[in-house]
């Protein structure tokens, strides 16, 4: 059996800073309000027309295929993470592959918001394992800021999220080192409604209440995407903040601890933890629960926000190049988001 190893890394956030107070235009919010509940000073969003999830996850992938030592040809797998697709389909994997002028390889989408990245590792892992591809391109994008209710009724919601990407290729490892020791995922469906984006989709109502027993045609259409739903603000993402707030609090220890366990190793063996970037006071937690020192934990959220699926390869790319982490180090990568979905990566470096 393969070990894997990341053998490049990149990532990319779009030029656009905005700050806290830039959002006081669109809506009643505060610099202060944002930073003491969330840790963020600002985000960055991507061009409105010249920039898509794609194109950023692409030239974050430009930068780990070049530093693996290969070009965009020897990619024989693809692993796209996103919740902020370009179109509902198809996914963001095989635009990637056109755009990046690769062999007929396989794209495959993930679709497991913030954890999507961890979901995507850990897929691509299996795949090198078995021998099944010796090169996976695995990246998570986000181009949140086309879709965010700007209006105070969206506030607690906007002023969290922003826009970027991060990429990693996945070989099988060499040297002896283990590379990626252990990947745990893990699911609860119970409250999947309380961090979601319900429309366009087609519960038709199912899951949300006011199911309609009979209903004709046009009125299919109109359930998937209707005047009324956008006059009432239901295509913008929904969140119940401090249910999923006490929910993260929970499992991001759990599931670190549960890799640590699994591997025979102590928090004090970690040298540095990977968060994903929800909100800084959810990093804090987990820090002091898990007994952590500062240089133990790397966090990016105050200058990007939450990037969902791209915020764990973008704070793991920027820790490497700030020479936070070197060759041989344990790291630990954690996330929890919508679904519930939560998992971990465990890697020597
Ligand atoms: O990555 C995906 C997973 N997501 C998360 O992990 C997010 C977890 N949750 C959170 O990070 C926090 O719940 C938030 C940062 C989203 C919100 O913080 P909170 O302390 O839970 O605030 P809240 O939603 O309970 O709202 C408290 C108050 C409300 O006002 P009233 O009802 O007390 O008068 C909100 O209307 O804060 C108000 N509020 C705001 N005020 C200024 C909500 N958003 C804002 C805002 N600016 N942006």
């Amino acid at each position: 059996m393969n070990r894997t190893k990341i053998a490049g890394i990149g990532m990319y956030l779009p030029s656009r800073v905005v700050t806290n107070n830039d959002l006081l235009k669109y809506m009643d919010t505060s610099d202060e309000w944002i930073q003491e509940r969330t840790g963020i000073r600002e985000r960055r969003y991507a061009h409105r027309t010249n920039e898509t999830t794609t194109t950023m996850g692409v030239e974050a992938a430009k930068i780990a295929i070049e530093r693996a030592g290969i070009t965009p040809q020897d990619i024989d797998f693809i692993v796209f993470a996103t919740l902020c697709p370009d179109y509902y389909f198809p996914g963001c994997g095989v635009l990637l592959q056109r755009a990046m002028k690769m062999k007929e390889i396989g794209a495959l989408d993930v679709r497991n918001q913030c954890s999507g990245f961890i979901y995507a590792l850990s897929v691509a892992d299996q795949f090198i394992k078995t021998g099944m591809y010796k090169n996976i391109l695995v990246v998570g994008s986000e181009k949140h800021s086309f879709g965010l209710d700007f209006t105070t009724r969206g506030r607690n919601i906007s002023v969290i999220f922003g826009d970027g990407a991060g990429a990693v290729v996945l070989q099988p490892a060499t040297n002896g080192n283990p590379g990626i020791l252990s990947t745990y995922l893990h699911s609860d469906g119970e409250a999947a409604e309380i961090l979601a984006m319900y429309n366009p989709g087609t519960h038709a109502n199912h899951w949300v209440g006011q199911k309609l027993a009979d209903f004709n045609e046009a009125e299919i259409g109109d359930m998937f995407m209707s005047h009324e739903m956008i006059d009432k603000a239901q295509n913008f993402p929904f969140m119940d903040g401090q249910s999923v707030f006490k929910k993260a609090v929970v499992k991001f220890p759990e599931v670190i601890l549960e890799a640590l366990a699994a591997n025979n190793l102590q928090t004090a063996d970690i040298n540095m933890l990977i968060p994903h970037q929800a909100n800084l006071r959810i990093s804090q937690f987990v820090q002091h629960k898990l007994k952590l020192r500062d240089d133990q934990v790397y966090n990016n959220i105050q200058k990007y926000g939450n990037t969902t699926a791209a915020s764990v390869p973008v704070a793991l790319c920027e820790a490497w190049e700030q020479g936070k982490i070197k060759e041989g180090d344990l790291v630990c990568l954690a996330a929890f988001g919508s679904g519930f979905t939560w998992g971990s990566v465990l890697l020597r470096w």
